[in-house]
């Protein structure tokens, strides 16, 4: 069993989430509006992608952008959840193994105190966010069974790895567990509001784009829009 989940039913994971990513990239763009969303992108390109580039890195930035600074807490929450959430699946030292065996991909590996910081950093943060939502009037009224399966969803193959990690309970049968919750996560990410992953990066970029462009971002240079 494990042999197979760490050779086909991984590659197979893997390969329907890029592809499911590329065609979810493909279908965003090819939905833009073109006189909405694209008129002037062609023709002010240098000064687009450099309103792309400067929304991207702000928003990734803790506490780069505005929205970012009004909500501390959330921020922190933010960061806490996500820094793990992209690290541990492609930097963990188990998990570049496994990735070297498989696909022949080597990243380099976390220090294992650092991969414990952030793993514990996922669930932690996912506690509190799930918090938030039940807590919060205005975001509870904003959020449902889906908001709460999606973060389960994204939490539960950290919650499992704590579990291998410490070796509470049957070691093997925790092992199975969270390798196919690892892969379940994969599968669902270009079905589900997961493909933020990407889109996240494409709708920034528009709005960089559109900013960077019209809305001031070239006045008096040229186009007072
Ligand atoms: C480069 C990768 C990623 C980027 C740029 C990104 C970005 C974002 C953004 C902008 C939000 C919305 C925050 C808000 O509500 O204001 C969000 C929410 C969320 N992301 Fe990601 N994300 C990434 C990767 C991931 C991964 C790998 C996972 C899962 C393992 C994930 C799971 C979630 C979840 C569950 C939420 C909702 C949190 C909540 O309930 O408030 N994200 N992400």
């Amino acid at each position: 069993m494990y042999d197979l989940l760490t050779g086909p039913g991984l590659k197979l994971s893997i390969g329907i989430c890029l592809i499911g990513l590329i065609i979810r990239g493909v279908l965003y763009i090819k939905g833009l509006h073109w006189q909405l969303d694209r008129v002037a992108y062609t023709a002010h390109l240098k000064a687009g992608i450099r309103g792309a580039l400067r929304s991207i890195f702000f928003w990734i930035l803790p506490f780069g952008a505005r929205g970012w600074r009004t909500q501390p807490l959330m921020t922190v929450l933010f960061f806490g959840f996500h820094i793990g959430a992209v690290c541990i699946p492609l930097f963990l030292a188990a998990h570049t193994m496994i990735l070297q065996k498989a696909l022949g991909i080597s990243f380099a590996s976390l220090n294992q105190t650092v991969a414990d910081v952030m793993s514990w950093g996922v669930v932690v943060s996912a506690f509190f966010l799930a918090l938030r939502r039940l807590v919060l009037p205005e975001v509870r009224i904003l959020s449902g069974p889906y908001d709460y399966l999606i973060l389960f969803l994204s939490a539960a193959p950290f919650i499992t790895g704590l579990l291998c990690r410490y070796e509470i309970g049957d070691y093997s049968f925790f092992l199975l567990i969270h390798i196919l919750l690892g892969e379940i996560l994969l599968i669902s990410i270009p079905f589900t509001r997961l493909s933020h992953i990407l889109l996240f990066f494409l709708s920034r970029a528009q709005l960089g784009m559109d900013f960077g462009i019209k809305r001031g971002g070239m006045k008096g240079k040229g186009l007072n829009w």
